[in-house]
């Protein structure tokens, strides 16, 4: 892994340099600029939520976060946002240090993960166990789909629900 590491921290600890360079390079690839970034970061992202993050030296070269949610105050899921890994620094391995923690961490919570990407991501995703989640309703998007990881079909809570919820969320980017 060279001189890189990785940070898992919630963003109640995160320093306002760390999340300057988040949102610098999360411009590098979403088409919003840094300034942009910073203020749908401000808006949308919650006290409670775990960002994973990759420093080489002083600069961070692969993020990841993860947004939970609760009901009745009770944790139940975790949505993956983001992972992103900086242009210079990409197949070094540093997306598996970011997909083997967020399981870790889903997995530790007993709760299951949820993510909605495009379809030619699966295969990415499928590598880490998670699995692509066969719904009827509720994708608008033909080149978009969820999928899951540890997640038991006998959930109280629908798909579409979940979908409903997310939206609610703020969308990233
Ligand atoms: C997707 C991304 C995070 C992968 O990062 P990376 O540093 O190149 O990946 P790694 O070197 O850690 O590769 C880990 C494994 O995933 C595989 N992999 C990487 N990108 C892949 C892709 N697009 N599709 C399928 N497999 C992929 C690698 O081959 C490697 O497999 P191996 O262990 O069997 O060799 C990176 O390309 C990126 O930041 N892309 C832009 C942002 C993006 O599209 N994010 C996904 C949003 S849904």
């Amino acid at each position: 892994m060279s001189s890189a590491k990785l940070l898992t921290v919630k963003t109640k600890k995160l320093k306002k340099n760390i999340i300057d360079k988040i949102c610098h390079l999360k411009s590098q690839h979403y088409k919003y600029n840094p300034k942009q970034q910073k203020i749908w970061f401000k808006k949308n992202v919650k006290d409670s939520y775990v960002h994973n993050i990759i420093m080489s030296k002083q600069k961070v070269v692969g993020y990841n976060c993860l947004r939970d949610f609760y009901i009745k105050k009770k944790l139940f899921f975790y949505l993956f946002d983001t992972i992103l890994i900086d242009n210079h620094f990409r197949k070094h391995g540093y997306s598996k240090l970011l997909m083997n923690k967020s399981n870790q961490i889903i997995k530790k919570k007993k709760v299951f993960g949820f993510l909605i990407c495009n379809k030619n991501m699966q295969k990415f995703y499928k590598k880490f166990q998670w699995k692509v989640l066969k719904s009827k309703n509720s994708i608008k998007s033909k080149k978009k789909i969820y999928m899951t990881y540890l997640f038991k079909n006998k959930t109280i809570f629908e798909v579409k629900n979940i979908y409903s919820v997310i939206e609610k969320l703020g969308n990233d980017k």
